[in-house]
């Protein structure tokens, strides 16, 4: 097992160094090494002071999570105990942070009598976001070295700090701005030279006492995280956590921390939850795309199309600090698409989430032009125009007549054919799709979609770019709707014929929301507009095998130009400036009649019925789009449904989701509903094959 502590002396300070790369990862071996160091360098007469440092790129990223579920090895230390061991030390322990200090890293610095930071370091408690709590202390010791509320939000929050604001915070001492080991070295001898009292976290108690004092404070931070954590048990585990530093002295509020860390652990949601963490880094591996591929290198971009998701893209270019260049066919077009942008960032800024000064920044980034020769400079043009083929293509013309030569040329298109546009093209080499989400500004999907000719390098530019956005890029392959909408269309579709069947929409989006999707299917269509997939339905119509069954409810809704909120109505009812569904009775005339037209007794659906049949038949379509090779692995499909589609992550992402429920179950519930529905629900042979042979998707292509 990897990992070590080195020790180097330096004349009277003793320097540890964690050593483990990438991230330092607090391996059973490398805490066995920092428990076996401290005990040396603490029985060691000729070192006076200690210095707790990190390897190569950081200080240290926390517990290795790779560890999580396999059993400790006979004897292992216990990383509290080896702390505890630490702080309690007479000589001065200075931590000297650099890169990272996150997780059982921080937890380390904590135990420390001192903490100096290099500025750019980050720093933080991101266990909540891997559905546990922080199991070294991270619960006990923040709350008494900086606040009760301060340390709710670092600990419930998860996000790293930077280390000014960790210094604001008190989390360190001191940001410093020479040599971090010098200074830490420097202050460490002076400190032994002082001899004065040591500050340890653990026995601060002016802060938890205080808060003792103002018992209302965790039901407050209760209610004010209610909405973000819904269906998550880690946040709420920490908050418990936090509240027993207050109501408990320190050694039992370690050990209820203990047994509170070991029970999330041991959690579907924390298996869950550690599986995205690695399915975000698994997705950034291409097999026949390595690492050290050339990209290009991103300097400047242009949009063409500034709608909805045009306007989106500039903005998240922008965001990132890439000048971009937007073209539309107008000025008028582009007043208009460049007014929301505003608006938008101006939101923002009404929010307090952004400066004055950083909004007119970001707009300065985003430059104008209704010639496609101002495209000309550009490393990569994202188009954005209407989903027409033949405009799609006629834009591709231009651009590739316009662009520099080794430009990538990008398309946003939802549902047509990366190959057939790429073909109108000299370069079809340069040309991928990018799919990004609505709005786009925000939600964290990038679906990169490689042609059939898609280069080596232009794929490793849009995935190294989608970092770079601070999105999370997963590549798949061209199919009707790719990844993330080829596997809409059966949820979406079973959804509607569970009301034919007798269950009315607000039954089908509440089971939904309460699995944990942020809402159920009618509500997102609504919120989506229902005219995008009617259009697309208009152009499949001529070609629908007509023995399949078809819900009209759909249409009829759009014929009635009920395109969902914008329009005021659509599955439900919106009343004027308000977004809550209300249910319509005329919704339901449409689907009785057409539940009779078809033929099909209604009847009370039960709510047991309803994650079954709209979430097998989408995982089902996930089995044959792994099958396909339309996705590398079943972890790049968890991604695209947890960061496009909000499937909750304390389930991992659909497949992920399916591997617990078991293949098995799911496969014998899809073939009774195939039994009784007919073809559209046969199981996917990937499916049969991994539920016969015990396996999980999680198990293809390891
Ligand atoms: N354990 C095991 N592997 C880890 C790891 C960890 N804590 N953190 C990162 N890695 C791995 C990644 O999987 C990746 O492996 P790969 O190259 O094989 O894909 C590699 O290290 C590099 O990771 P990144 O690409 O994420 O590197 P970055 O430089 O972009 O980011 C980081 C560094 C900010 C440390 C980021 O990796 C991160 O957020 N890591 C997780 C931090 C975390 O959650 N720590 C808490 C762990 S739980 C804990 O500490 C319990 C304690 O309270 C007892
Ligand atoms: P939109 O209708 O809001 O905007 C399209 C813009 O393209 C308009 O501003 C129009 O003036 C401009 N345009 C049309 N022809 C042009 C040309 N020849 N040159 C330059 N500009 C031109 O459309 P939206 O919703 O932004 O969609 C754009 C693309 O993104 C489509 O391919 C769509 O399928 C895709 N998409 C849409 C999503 C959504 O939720 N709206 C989500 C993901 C992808």
């Amino acid at each position: 097992m990897p990992g070590s502590v080195e020790l180097e002396r330096h004349d009277g300070v003793a320097l540890l160094r964690l050593t483990n790369p990438p991230v330092n990862g607090l391996s059973f071996a490398m805490r066995a090494a920092l428990g076996d160091r401290i005990m040396e360098v603490l029985a060691d007469d000729g070192v006076a002071a200690i210095v707790v440092a990190g390897a190569g790129r950081m200080f240290c990223g926390g517990a290795d999570i790779r560890e999580f579920d396999a059993p400790p090895p006979p004897g292992a230390a216990s990383l509290p105990a080896v702390l505890a061991e630490m702080e309690a030390s007479r000589k001065p322990v200075v931590a000297a942070i650099h890169g990272v200090a996150a997780g059982g890293g921080l937890e380390v610095a904590l135990a420390c009598h001192v903490r100096l930071a290099v500025p750019g370091t980050r720093l933080g408690l991101p266990e909540v976001t891997l559905g546990i709590v922080p199991g070294a202390g991270g619960t006990q010791r923040l709350p008494r070295l900086i606040g009760v509320e301060p340390a709710l939000d670092v600990i419930v929050g998860g996000r790293l700090l930077a280390a000014e604001r960790a210094l604001a915070l008190g989390i360190v001492d001191q940001v410093v701005d020479g040599d971090l080991l010098d200074g830490a070295i420097a202050r460490a001898r002076q400190l032994a030279a002082d001899g004065g009292p040591l500050r340890r976290a653990s026995l601060l108690e002016e802060r938890v006492a205080e808060a003792r004092a103002r018992p209302g404070i965790f039901a407050a931070f209760r209610k004010q995280m209610a909405r973000r954590a819904r269906g998550f048990d880690a946040p709420y585990a920490c908050v418990e956590s936090v509240e027993n530093a207050v109501s408990l002295p320190f050694a039992e509020g370690m050990a209820a921390e203990r047994r509170i860390f070991e029970r999330l652990r041991a959690s579907d949601q924390s298996r869950a939850q550690r599986h995205a963490f690695f399915a975000e880094r698994e997705a950034t591996k291409i097999p026949d795309v390595p690492r050290a591929t050339p990209a290009l290198p991103v300097e400047r971009a242009a949009i063409v199309g500034c709608g909805t998701m045009g306007g989106g893209i500039a903005m998240t270019f922008a965001n990132a600090g890439i000048p971009v260049t937007v073209v539309d066919v107008s000025e008028e077009a582009l007043d208009k698409g460049l007014a929301v942008v505003a608006q938008n960032y101006a939101a923002t800024v009404a929010k307090g989430r952004l400066s004055q000064a950083a909004m007119d920044e970001r707009l300065a980034r985003i430059a104008r032009s209704v010639r496609y020769e101002d495209v000309r400079d550009a490393d990569i043009v994202v188009e954005a125009v209407f989903e027409r083929m033949e405009l799609k293509q006629e834009v591709f013309r231009r651009l590739d007549a316009a662009c520099k030569p080794d430009a990538v040329l990008a398309t946003n298109t939802s549902t047509l054919d990366v190959d057939e546009i790429a073909a109108t093209t000299s370069r079809p080499e340069s040309v991928i799709g990018t799919h990004f989400f609505s709005p786009a500004n925000v939600m964290r999907l990038m679906e990169n979609v490689r042609g059939r000719r898609s280069s080596p390098r232009t794929i490793a530019t849009v995935m190294q770019l989608a970092k770079r956005l601070g999105k999370v890029g997963v590549l798949v392959g061209v199919c009707d709707g790719f990844v993330g909408n080829r596997l809409l269309a059966p949820y979406l579709r079973e959804a509607e014929f569970l009301l034919e069947e007798g269950a009315p929409p607000q039954q089908v989006d509440r089971v939904l929301f309460e699995f944990g999707l942020p809402m159920g299917p009618f509500q997102m269509s609504d919120l989506a507009g229902n005219d995008v997939s009617w259009f697309i339905r208009q152009r499949q119509a001529a070609t629908r095998p007509a023995h399949l069954r078809y819900s009209p409810v759909a249409d009829r809704i759009c014929e009635r130009g009920r395109f969902g909120q914008k329009t005021g109505a659509g599955w439900y009812r919106y009343e004027p400036g308000s977004r809550t569904p209300v249910p319509d009775p005329l919704v339901e005339e449409l689907i009785a009649g057409a539940a009779a037209e078809a033929g099909i007794a209604r009847r009370a659906v039960g709510d047991d019925e309803i994650v079954p049949r709209c979430l097998y038949p989408l995982v089902n379509e996930g089995a044959k789009v792994l099958d396909e090779g339309i996705a590398l692995r079943a972890s790049d499909i968890d991604i695209v449904w947890m960061h496009g589609y909000g499937f909750p992550r304390y389930r991992g992402g659909p497949m992920f989701w399916a591997d617990l429920v078991g293949l098995r179950t799911i496969y014998d519930a899809l073939s009774r509903l195939h039994d009784e529905h007919g073809e559209r629900l046969e199981p996917a042979p990937l499916l049969k094959r991994l539920a016969e042979q015990g396996k999980e998707f999680g198990d293809v292509g390891s």
